[in-house]
């Protein structure tokens, strides 16, 4: 990985090496749609991305963007909490799901009182955990920087530090700002199926 990137790209540059054309992938925050459209470009042709958001402008940033780019991928838009992933998932894709990306915090450009929560942010992550196909990678984006954020990244590093270490694989990067407030990067990799 380029260290010297933002986290936002790191984070596209690593997937992309991964991520191939028909895959299912969800992006759990879709904000102003730069993770779906990164996502709905590598997925490209037969792919499908799930773009889920709490608000209503993150809905229409993102559909927006997407019509911009005129990208032919597949796009569910789901205005929900992620943490309601479970049943937002179709059941057939349950399992089969490639990479989700959470980027966590509030919406930029938009409303900074709506910010992920770490009670929703967490119960979104197990159910990720267990809808992502062996092989497949959960990468979480947090930020410190904010009243909330400052907790909530605190509460997934714990989260990702107590992974079973025979199932999952973590990878923690820094961003290139060394400093206490800035963005974390988790990547979590599956490597077995479990129930
Ligand atoms: C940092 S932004 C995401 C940026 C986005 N991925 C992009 O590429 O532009 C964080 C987003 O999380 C959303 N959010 C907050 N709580 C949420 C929840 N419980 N479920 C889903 N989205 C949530 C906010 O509305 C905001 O749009």
């Amino acid at each position: 990985m380029n260290t010297q990137l933002s986290l936002p790209k790191q984070t596209h540059e690593f997937l992309s090496q991964y991520l191939q054309a028909g895959d299912i992938v969800i992006d759990a925050t879709c904000g102003n749609g730069w993770d779906t459209l990164f996502l709905s470009q590598q997925v490209y042709p037969h792919g499908l991305v799930y773009a889920i958001d709490i608000q209503t402008a993150a809905i229409e940033a993102t559909q927006a963007r997407l019509q911009l780019a005129d990208v032919d991928t597949e796009v569910r838009y789901i205005q929900s909490g992620h943490e309601q992933l479970q049943t937002i998932i179709a059941p057939e894709n349950l399992g089969k799901i490639k990479a989700i990306m959470f980027n966590l915090g509030y919406l930029p450009r938009g409303n900074k009182q709506i910010i992920t929560q770490t009670n929703t942010t967490l119960l979104a992550l197990n159910s990720a955990l267990k809808m992502l196909l062996p092989s497949g990678y959960v990468t979480v984006l947090a930020y410190p920087g904010h009243l909330g954020g400052d907790t909530e990244t605190v509460a997934v590093n714990k989260w990702a530090l107590a992974l079973d270490a025979t199932v999952f694989k973590l990878t923690v990067v820094n961003s290139p700002q060394a400093h206490v407030y800035a963005p974390k990067l988790f990547i979590v990799q599956k490597l077995v199926a479990i129930g």
